[in-house]
Protein backbone atom coordinates (compact mmCIF):
# COMPACT_ATOMS: atom_id res chain seq x y z
CA UNK A 1 0.00 0.00 0.00
CA UNK A 2 3.09 2.38 0.81
CA UNK A 3 4.44 1.87 -2.37
CA UNK A 4 1.26 3.35 -4.30
CA UNK A 5 1.73 6.46 -2.72
CA UNK A 6 5.82 6.66 -3.81
CA UNK A 7 6.25 4.44 -6.56
CA UNK A 8 9.34 6.68 -7.91
CA UNK A 9 10.95 6.82 -5.14
CA UNK A 10 13.49 3.72 -4.16
CA UNK A 11 14.63 2.84 -0.70
CA UNK A 12 17.13 0.61 0.20
CA UNK A 13 14.86 -1.69 2.38
CA UNK A 14 17.34 -2.90 5.35
CA UNK A 15 14.44 -4.37 7.49
CA UNK A 16 15.68 -3.17 11.12
CA UNK A 17 12.82 -3.80 13.13
CA UNK A 18 13.60 -1.01 15.96
CA UNK A 19 14.24 2.21 16.22
CA UNK A 20 15.09 4.80 19.09
CA UNK A 21 13.73 8.76 18.04
CA UNK A 22 15.67 10.51 20.11
CA UNK A 23 13.94 13.91 21.57
CA UNK A 24 16.08 16.62 23.70
CA UNK A 25 19.21 15.73 25.86
CA UNK A 26 19.01 12.70 23.71
CA UNK A 27 20.67 13.63 19.67
CA UNK A 28 22.78 10.99 19.81
CA UNK A 29 22.84 7.35 21.18
CA UNK A 30 26.57 6.64 22.90
CA UNK A 31 27.43 2.73 22.52
CA UNK A 32 25.91 2.66 19.28
CA UNK A 33 28.15 1.46 16.81
CA UNK A 34 27.50 3.20 13.35
CA UNK A 35 27.68 1.63 10.02
CA UNK A 36 26.19 4.34 7.95
CA UNK A 37 23.92 7.48 7.77
CA UNK A 38 21.01 7.85 5.68
CA UNK A 39 19.63 10.91 4.11
CA UNK A 40 15.70 10.18 2.97
CA UNK A 41 13.65 12.39 1.11
CA UNK A 42 10.41 11.99 1.48
CA UNK A 43 6.77 12.12 -0.09
CA UNK A 44 6.87 14.73 2.67
CA UNK A 45 10.26 16.09 2.49
CA UNK A 46 12.90 15.19 4.73
CA UNK A 47 13.65 13.81 7.96
CA UNK A 48 14.54 15.64 10.83
CA UNK A 49 18.29 13.99 10.39
CA UNK A 50 20.06 11.83 9.10
CA UNK A 51 18.75 8.08 9.73
CA UNK A 52 21.45 6.53 11.63
CA UNK A 53 22.06 2.69 11.33
CA UNK A 54 24.46 0.44 14.03
CA UNK A 55 24.52 -2.17 15.99
CA UNK A 56 24.03 -1.63 19.77
CA UNK A 57 24.49 -4.38 22.07
CA UNK A 58 25.02 -6.72 19.22
CA UNK A 59 21.44 -5.59 18.07
CA UNK A 60 20.34 -3.62 14.13
CA UNK A 61 19.49 -0.41 15.65
CA UNK A 62 18.21 2.96 14.03
CA UNK A 63 18.35 6.19 15.43
CA UNK A 64 16.85 9.10 14.29
CA UNK A 65 17.14 12.65 15.93
CA UNK A 66 13.75 14.22 16.51
CA UNK A 67 14.92 17.89 16.86
CA UNK A 68 17.57 17.44 13.88
CA UNK A 69 21.09 16.43 14.80
CA UNK A 70 22.51 20.41 16.63
CA UNK A 71 18.22 20.21 18.37
CA UNK A 72 17.71 22.78 16.49
CA UNK A 73 14.44 21.92 15.18
CA UNK A 74 10.93 23.27 17.44
CA UNK A 75 8.54 20.66 18.16
CA UNK A 76 5.75 22.54 16.19
CA UNK A 77 8.60 22.57 13.14
CA UNK A 78 9.32 18.92 13.27
CA UNK A 79 8.60 16.54 10.23
CA UNK A 80 6.85 14.11 11.68
CA UNK A 81 5.24 12.67 8.89
CA UNK A 82 8.40 12.52 7.36
CA UNK A 83 10.18 11.00 10.18
CA UNK A 84 7.50 8.12 10.46
CA UNK A 85 7.36 7.60 7.03
CA UNK A 86 11.26 7.07 6.49
CA UNK A 87 11.07 4.52 9.46
CA UNK A 88 8.65 2.68 7.72
CA UNK A 89 10.49 2.38 4.77
CA UNK A 90 12.99 1.09 6.27
CA UNK A 91 11.55 -1.93 7.58
CA UNK A 92 10.63 -0.81 11.22
CA UNK A 93 8.48 -2.43 13.57
CA UNK A 94 8.71 -0.90 16.76
CA UNK A 95 9.32 2.71 17.48
CA UNK A 96 10.54 3.68 21.00
CA UNK A 97 10.51 7.55 21.38
CA UNK A 98 12.32 9.47 24.06
CA UNK A 99 10.90 12.43 25.24
CA UNK A 100 11.31 15.39 27.72
CA UNK A 101 7.87 16.58 29.53
CA UNK A 102 7.34 18.52 32.31
CA UNK A 103 5.59 16.45 35.48
CA UNK A 104 1.82 17.39 36.53
CA UNK A 105 0.91 14.77 38.66
CA UNK A 106 2.62 15.22 42.40
CA UNK A 107 4.33 11.36 41.68
CA UNK A 108 6.21 12.51 38.93
CA UNK A 109 9.25 14.63 40.08
CA UNK A 110 12.01 15.74 37.90
CA UNK A 111 14.80 13.08 36.69
CA UNK A 112 11.69 10.39 36.61
CA UNK A 113 10.95 8.39 33.85
CA UNK A 114 7.50 7.47 33.09
CA UNK A 115 6.22 4.70 30.29
CA UNK A 116 3.00 6.52 29.54
CA UNK A 117 -0.10 4.68 28.77
CA UNK A 118 -2.59 7.46 27.51
CA UNK A 119 -2.41 10.32 25.95
CA UNK A 120 -4.90 13.50 25.27
CA UNK A 121 -4.01 15.94 22.11
CA UNK A 122 -3.95 19.36 22.50
CA UNK A 123 -1.69 20.14 19.57
CA UNK A 124 -2.93 22.20 16.57
CA UNK A 125 -1.96 22.89 12.94
CA UNK A 126 0.53 20.39 12.55
CA UNK A 127 0.37 17.93 9.72
CA UNK A 128 -0.86 15.48 11.63
CA UNK A 129 -2.19 12.37 8.99
CA UNK A 130 -1.13 10.57 5.95
CA UNK A 131 -4.56 9.72 5.22
CA UNK A 132 -5.30 13.38 2.97
CA UNK A 133 -4.76 12.44 -0.73
CA UNK A 134 -4.99 9.76 -2.79
CA UNK A 135 -7.32 8.06 -0.86
CA UNK A 136 -9.48 5.17 -2.22
CA UNK A 137 -11.27 5.22 1.03
CA UNK A 138 -11.59 7.40 4.05
CA UNK A 139 -9.59 5.74 6.93
CA UNK A 140 -9.96 5.87 10.42
CA UNK A 141 -7.37 4.29 12.78
CA UNK A 142 -8.02 2.64 16.37
CA UNK A 143 -6.20 4.92 18.87
CA UNK A 144 -7.97 3.73 21.98
CA UNK A 145 -5.05 2.65 23.51
CA UNK A 146 -2.47 5.35 21.81
CA UNK A 147 0.62 3.26 23.01
CA UNK A 148 1.44 -0.14 21.65
CA UNK A 149 1.23 -2.57 25.43
CA UNK A 150 3.82 -5.54 24.22
CA UNK A 151 6.46 -2.42 23.79
CA UNK A 152 5.63 -0.75 26.80
CA UNK A 153 5.89 -4.31 28.39
CA UNK A 154 9.20 -4.61 27.12
CA UNK A 155 10.42 -1.23 28.46
CA UNK A 156 9.00 -1.71 31.94
CA UNK A 157 10.77 -5.42 32.51
CA UNK A 158 13.76 -4.13 31.18
CA UNK A 159 13.61 -1.50 34.29
CA UNK A 160 13.19 -4.33 36.40
CA UNK A 161 16.07 -6.05 35.42
CA UNK A 162 18.39 -3.30 36.03
CA UNK A 163 16.05 -2.40 39.32
CA UNK A 164 15.17 1.66 37.35
CA UNK A 165 12.72 3.45 38.95
CA UNK A 166 10.39 4.11 36.00
CA UNK A 167 6.22 5.28 36.78
CA UNK A 168 4.38 2.26 34.57
CA UNK A 169 1.96 4.62 33.36
CA UNK A 170 0.91 8.44 32.98
CA UNK A 171 -1.21 10.02 30.57
CA UNK A 172 0.79 12.30 28.39
CA UNK A 173 -0.79 15.78 27.47
CA UNK A 174 0.58 16.85 24.29
CA UNK A 175 0.66 20.77 23.73
CA UNK A 176 1.74 22.55 20.56
CA UNK A 177 4.79 24.57 21.97
CA UNK A 178 7.26 26.23 21.84
CA UNK A 179 5.96 28.50 24.61
CA UNK A 180 5.44 26.86 28.14
CA UNK A 181 1.67 26.49 29.34
CA UNK A 182 0.43 28.73 31.79
CA UNK A 183 -0.75 27.20 35.32
CA UNK A 184 -4.11 27.71 34.37
CA UNK A 185 -3.63 25.39 31.19
CA UNK A 186 -1.61 22.92 33.42
CA UNK A 187 -4.93 23.05 36.37
CA UNK A 188 -7.20 22.25 33.48
CA UNK A 189 -4.84 19.78 31.99
CA UNK A 190 -5.10 18.00 35.46
CA UNK A 191 -8.74 18.24 35.52
CA UNK A 192 -8.68 16.54 32.43
CA UNK A 193 -6.64 13.35 33.46
CA UNK A 194 -2.81 14.28 32.48
CA UNK A 195 0.10 13.10 34.71
CA UNK A 196 2.34 14.68 31.86
CA UNK A 197 3.30 17.23 29.27
CA UNK A 198 5.16 17.60 26.58
CA UNK A 199 5.58 18.79 22.92
CA UNK A 200 6.16 16.15 20.33
CA UNK A 201 4.00 13.17 21.42
CA UNK A 202 1.43 13.80 18.79
CA UNK A 203 1.04 13.68 15.88
CA UNK A 204 4.08 10.92 16.10
CA UNK A 205 2.13 8.44 17.86
CA UNK A 206 -1.01 8.86 15.74
CA UNK A 207 1.18 8.60 12.23
CA UNK A 208 3.49 5.16 13.49
CA UNK A 209 -0.18 3.64 14.63
CA UNK A 210 -1.17 4.78 10.78
CA UNK A 211 1.33 2.99 9.02
CA UNK A 212 1.05 -0.15 11.87
CA UNK A 213 4.00 0.25 13.70
CA UNK A 214 4.00 -0.52 17.48
CA UNK A 215 4.89 2.56 19.49
CA UNK A 216 5.80 3.48 22.78
CA UNK A 217 7.67 6.34 24.78
CA UNK A 218 9.81 6.73 27.49
CA UNK A 219 9.05 10.36 29.19
CA UNK A 220 11.90 12.26 30.95
CA UNK A 221 10.56 14.83 33.95
CA UNK A 222 13.05 17.47 33.45
CA UNK A 223 10.96 20.52 35.51
CA UNK A 224 7.63 20.47 37.46
CA UNK A 225 4.98 21.51 35.05
CA UNK A 226 3.43 25.29 35.14
CA UNK A 227 2.17 26.51 38.93
CA UNK A 228 3.71 23.04 40.37
CA UNK A 229 7.14 24.69 41.13
CA UNK A 230 8.29 26.85 43.70
CA UNK A 231 9.85 29.29 40.56
CA UNK A 232 9.75 29.86 37.78
CA UNK A 233 10.53 27.04 35.20
CA UNK A 234 14.30 28.15 33.40
CA UNK A 235 16.05 26.30 30.39
CA UNK A 236 19.34 25.69 33.12
CA UNK A 237 17.21 23.76 35.40
CA UNK A 238 15.71 21.52 32.43
CA UNK A 239 19.06 20.92 31.30
CA UNK A 240 20.52 20.25 34.32
CA UNK A 241 17.30 17.56 35.06
CA UNK A 242 17.76 16.30 31.46
CA UNK A 243 21.60 15.05 31.57
CA UNK A 244 20.63 12.92 34.89
CA UNK A 245 17.59 11.98 33.39
CA UNK A 246 18.80 10.88 30.10
CA UNK A 247 21.38 8.51 31.70
CA UNK A 248 18.65 6.79 33.32
CA UNK A 249 17.15 6.51 29.81
CA UNK A 250 20.39 5.39 28.20
CA UNK A 251 20.63 2.32 31.09
CA UNK A 252 17.15 1.61 30.12
CA UNK A 253 17.76 1.04 26.32
CA UNK A 254 20.69 -0.75 26.96
CA UNK A 255 18.81 -3.59 28.63
CA UNK A 256 15.63 -2.78 26.34
CA UNK A 257 17.67 -3.47 23.17
CA UNK A 258 19.62 -6.76 25.29
CA UNK A 259 16.64 -8.56 25.95
CA UNK A 260 14.92 -7.43 22.78
N1 LIG B 1 5.64 21.62 29.12
C1 LIG B 1 5.66 21.17 27.84
N2 LIG B 1 6.68 20.51 27.33
C2 LIG B 1 7.73 20.27 28.12
C3 LIG B 1 7.78 20.72 29.44
C4 LIG B 1 6.68 21.42 29.97
O1 LIG B 1 6.65 21.85 31.14
N3 LIG B 1 8.98 20.33 29.95
C5 LIG B 1 9.62 19.67 28.94
N4 LIG B 1 8.87 19.63 27.84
Amino acid sequence: MLRAFMPHMVYEETFMSIAIIGGSGLTKLEGLEITHRQMLHTPYGNTSSPIIHGKYYGKSVIFLARHGAQHTIPPHKINYRANIWSLKELGVKDVIAIAAVGGIHPDMQSKDLVIPHQLIDYTWSREHTFFTDDLSHVTHIDFTHPYCENLRAQLLSAAKTIALKVHPQGVYGATQGPRLETAAEINRMEKEGCDLVGMTGMPEAALARELEMCYAACAVVVNPAAGRGSAEITMSEIEANLIDGILSVRQLLVELIREY
